[in-house]
This record gives structure tokens, sequence and C-alpha cells, in this order.
């Protein structure tokens, strides 16, 4: 290669980067030329990420289980960075707003898609046989999808159906007493707070409570209620497409798709079979049942009276068979 001027220029300036700070180029020099080459296998620390799959069985189909929860929850960390990055904008820039809803909701069809991997990639005696081994742990306790739900929308949206009304002036802290699943997972037989949601609560509770408050003025609807003055109606229409969409991966077509999987697993006549977190799964799991819809304000009565309706009903007529 050829010291062209153009090259020399740029070394000029990153001379310049370093020294306005007070700092030695020449350190930084011998720095680099004592640096090992960056490796694909170091770079991705493939050798941990492949440390991390610790069955507790010796049961073959245990690996997909652990793997597929941790694919999901690197897919959940991806949506949080756009969160975040959603949270943390000062300008209305429209285009990069629609493309992290965009994102977010790749990554959830992304999910959606791949839920395959656990519906129908388990052999299901191998499932009913290494899951005693995982009680009361569930996923259930994911606190990224805890996380992902309050920073999509108002806290208010998430609490127990029955109590939105009540609690609609209420501060956030008052709100999260009755976030739906802090109220709804329960023991069938006793109606006492399922275990698994008491250990994540001793865990998480105030992680949560802060980063509900921390999220307040900033989760996805309240910084599309700020910026949006500043766009046409144009824009405003094809990002609250991409919100429909985001809300109905998150709360219908994703908890869907789970729900399934748990029908799958854990459905028998006469009697289901108890979920590893315990809980009233059936009458807690159906998005029918919860109505968690982040946007209210962007859909009818009637669509939000049907939410989640005609999967269930297929589901429940898969149920009946
Ligand atoms: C064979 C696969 C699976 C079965 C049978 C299953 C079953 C269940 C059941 C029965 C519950 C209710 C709580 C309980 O009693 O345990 C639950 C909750 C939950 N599971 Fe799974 N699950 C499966 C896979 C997954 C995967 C791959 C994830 C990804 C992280 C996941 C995330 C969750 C979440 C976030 C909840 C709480 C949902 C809510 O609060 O509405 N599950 N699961």
């Amino acid at each position: 290669m050829e010291w062209t001027p153009e090259l020399m220029q740029k070394l000029e300036s990153l001379r310049s980067k370093i020294e306005d700070t007070g700092q030695d180029f020449e350190t930084y020099v011998n720095g680099w030329q004592q640096q090992q080459f960056q490796n694909y296998w170091d770079y991705i620390q493939l050798d941990t990420l492949l440390s991390l799959q610790r069955p507790v069985t010796q049961v073959a189909d245990e690996p997909i289980f652990i793997m597929y929860h941790q694919i999901t929850e690197l897919y959940f960390k991806l949506t949080r960075l756009e969160i975040d990055a959603l949270a943390g904008s000062v300008e209305p820039d429209f285009t990069d707003f629609l493309e992290r809803i965009a994102r977010i909701n790749r990554y959830f069809d992304a999910l959606k898609h791949s839920f395959g991997v656990m519906e129908l990639g388990m052999k299901k005696e191998e499932f009913l046989t290494f899951r005693d081994a995982l009680a009361p742990a569930s996923g259930f306790q994911s606190v990224q999808y805890r996380i992902i739900e309050l920073g999509c929308a108002p806290v208010i949206n998430i609490v127990a159906e029955g109590k939105r009304e009540e609690l609609r002036e209420a501060s956030v802290e008052n709100q999260m007493d009755s976030i739906y699943w802090k109220d709804g997972a329960k023991v069938e037989s006793t109606g006492q707070p399922a275990y698994t949601a008491v250990q994540f609560m001793e865990k998480y509770w105030d992680d949560l409570l802060f980063t509900a408050e921390a999220y307040e003025h900033c989760n996805i609807w309240a910084k599309y209620q700020g910026f949006k003055e500043h766009w046409s109606e144009d824009q405003r229409s094809e990002l609250e497409d991409a919100l429909r969409k985001l809300d109905l991966n998150v709360n219908v077509y994703w908890p869907l798709q789970h729900y399934k999987t748990a029908v799958r697993y854990l459905s028998k006549k006469p009697v289901d079979i108890q979920a590893t977190g315990g809980t009233n799964w059936q009458k807690y799991l159906p998005p029918r049942f919860q109505r968690r819809v982040f946007f209210p304000e962007l859909w009818t009565a009637v669509q939000i009276a049907d939410w989640g309706k005609s999967w269930v009903h297929e589901i429940l007529s898969e149920l009946e068979k």
C-alpha cells in the first residue's frame, strides 16, 4: 500500500484526535503493534456462549428447551436496545422512530415463526420427564419480558383488566401493585399467588418498580405522543400501523404461539398437567382473558373486545378434541 496524501491525512487526524486529549500518539502506535488480530470466536465469545447450556437431567431433548429460551432472551435483549434508543431520543426523527419499531416487529416475527422449535420440536414424553427437574422455574420469571412491556406502554394498560378503570389516575407504584401478572398468576386450587411469582417478585420487584417509573414519560407510547405533532398525517398513519403490529406481536401473536405450546405439552384429559410454575395457566395465559393492549387508542372498541379471540377459539376447540 502506498503512503498516499489521503492516507497521511488520515494518520494526521488520528494523531490530532489523540494529542488533543493530551495523550502520546507514539504510545498508541506501539500498542497497535502489540495487539492481536481479532478473530471470530473471541469476538462473539463463542466458547462462552456454547458453555451456557447446562441441562439438569440426562434427557436428550432438554438442551433444545434451554437453547430456545436463550435464543428468545437474546431477541428480548435486542428489543430492549430499540426501546431504550427510543426512550432516549430527543429529536422527532420520523425515519428513525419508524425503523426502530420495525426492528422490534422483525424480532417478534422471528420469534413467532420459530416457536415451532418448542411447539413441535421436542418429544412430549421427554419434555414431561425433564420438566419436573426444573420446578418451580418458569418462563414466567423472564424479567426481560416484563421490562419490554413497561418500555412499550403506560403501566395502566397492563394492569389487570378489571382494575384498570379504578386505577386510571393512580400513581405508577399503585398501578404496578395490580399489574396483570402479579394479580393473575394464582394456584388454581387455592387462589394463592403461585410460588413462581412469589420467587420472581422477591428477586425483581424493586427493579421493576424503578423501571416502570423510569419509563413513565418515555415509553414508546409517551414518545410517540411527544413527537407526533411534528409529523404529517401520512407519517402518523404509517407509524400507527407499525405500532398496531407491535401491539399484536407482543400481546397476541407471541402469547398465543406460546399458549399453543403449553397446550401441546400440558393439556391432558381429564385433568391438565400442572405447569412447573404451578399457575392456573389455562385461565391465565390466553390473551383473550388478560386483554393486554399497549395502545388502546389505536383500536376500535370492537377490536379490543375481540382481542385474540379467533385464535383462542381455534386453540380451545383443539383442546375439546
Ligand atoms: C415447552 C415450552 C413451554 C411451555 C410448556 C411453557 C409453559 C408455560 C406456562 C404453563 C406458563 C404459566 C406460568 C406457569 O405456571 O409456569 C408460562 C409462562 C411464561 N412463559 Fe412459557 N412455556 C414454554 C416455553 C417458553 C419459552 C421458550 C419462553 C421464552 C422466554 C417462555 C416464556 C414465558 C413467559 C414470558 C411467561 C409469562 C407469560 C405471562 O405472564 O403472560 N415460555 N409458560
